[in-house]
């Protein structure tokens, strides 16, 4: 068993840290639906774990519990060390976390770069009073914002669109439009869910090698959903199984590839 503050190195020598968010039995209920029973984990610094299983099994949910969309009615989420209070997901976004959703969510008729900047809001602290009176913050500000725009631009090689309409883009480009928003947040943790859902083969070895790259230049923990069980196993550090809002698996890749209860309920099926 590894200790929750220590960390440990990969065998591809990158460094995983403590854990530093906690699901502590999880329930979730939309009326008489359960999508999340009773689920427990744990995520640690730097790594990325992956949240796999069959359509309806409460991947999203869970996410939206992270990310602070939904409330469950029982359970606790831990963050740092602290016990998370109910919380609203901005006030989830200004502690760090950012995510990308299952359906694209970006203004379409605005330009790339436009959407990348809606990323850095809760950056922008000078309202517009403060912009009146004290003008140079608010163009410190926006210098700031710019800087950081630009690089996430830049590092996911999307400057030949920064102006072109995010509506007029193939869907994969919009994927990585949203990446590049979430990544514009400057998160410690970052939330994909199904970041290469309806991609070609192509686009999702490029979607894999940001995801990667973001990991390793910024030290960003990372938390997927993805169906694609290659990419899951060429990914991830650890993944967490869930079928019918039940947590059924939880470990490195190979732990579970050879889990029984996870080969009969998702891995030896058919899914999309
Ligand atoms: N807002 C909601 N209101 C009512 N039921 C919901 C809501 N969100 C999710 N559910 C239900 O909770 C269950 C889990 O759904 P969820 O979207 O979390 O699954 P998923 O694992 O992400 O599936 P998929 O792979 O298809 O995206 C489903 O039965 C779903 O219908
Ligand atoms: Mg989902």
């Amino acid at each position: 068993m590894l200790d929750d503050t220590e960390g440990y190195v990969t065998e591809d020598g990158r460094k995983i840290g403590g854990v530093v968010m906690e699901m502590k039995n999880i329930t979730l209920r939309f009326g008489g639906v359960v999508a999340i029973k009773d689920i427990s984990f744990d995520i640690r610094e730097g790594e990325i774990r992956a949240i796999i299983g069959p359509n309806g099994a409460g991947k999203s949910s869970m996410l939206n519990v992270i990310s602070g969309f939904y409330h469950p009615q029982e359970g606790e989420v831990w963050y740092k060390g602290k016990k998370r209070p109910g919380m609203r997901p901005y006030q989830v976004a200004q502690q760090g976390i950012a995510r990308t959703f299952q359906n694209i969510a970006l203004f379409e008729g605005m330009s790339v770069l436009d959407n990348v900047m809606t990323g850095r809001i809760r950056q922008m602290s000078t309202g517009m009073f403060a912009q009146a009176l004290w003008k140079g913050k608010a163009e410190q500000e926006e210098v700031e914002n710019r800087e950081t725009v630009e690089k996430v631009i830049d590092f996911l090689e999307i400057q030949h669109i920064r102006k072109t309409p995010v509506g007029r883009l193939p869907y994969g480009l919009k994927k990585r439009v949203e990446l590049a928003r979430a990544l514009a947040a400057e998160p410690s943790i970052l939330l994909l869910d199904e970041p290469m859902a309806g991609m070609n083969v192509e686009e999702k070895e490029d979607m894999s090698r940001f995801i990667l790259d973001v990991n390793d230049e910024f030290g960003t923990t990372i938390a997927l959903i993805e169906h694609d069980m290659g990419v899951v196993m060429d990914l991830s550090d650890r993944v967490v199984v869930m079928d019918y809002g039940k947590k059924i698996g939880d470990g490195s890749p190979d732990e579970v590839r050879s889990n029984q209860a996870v080969i009969d309920a998702y891995l030896g099926v058919q899914h999309d």
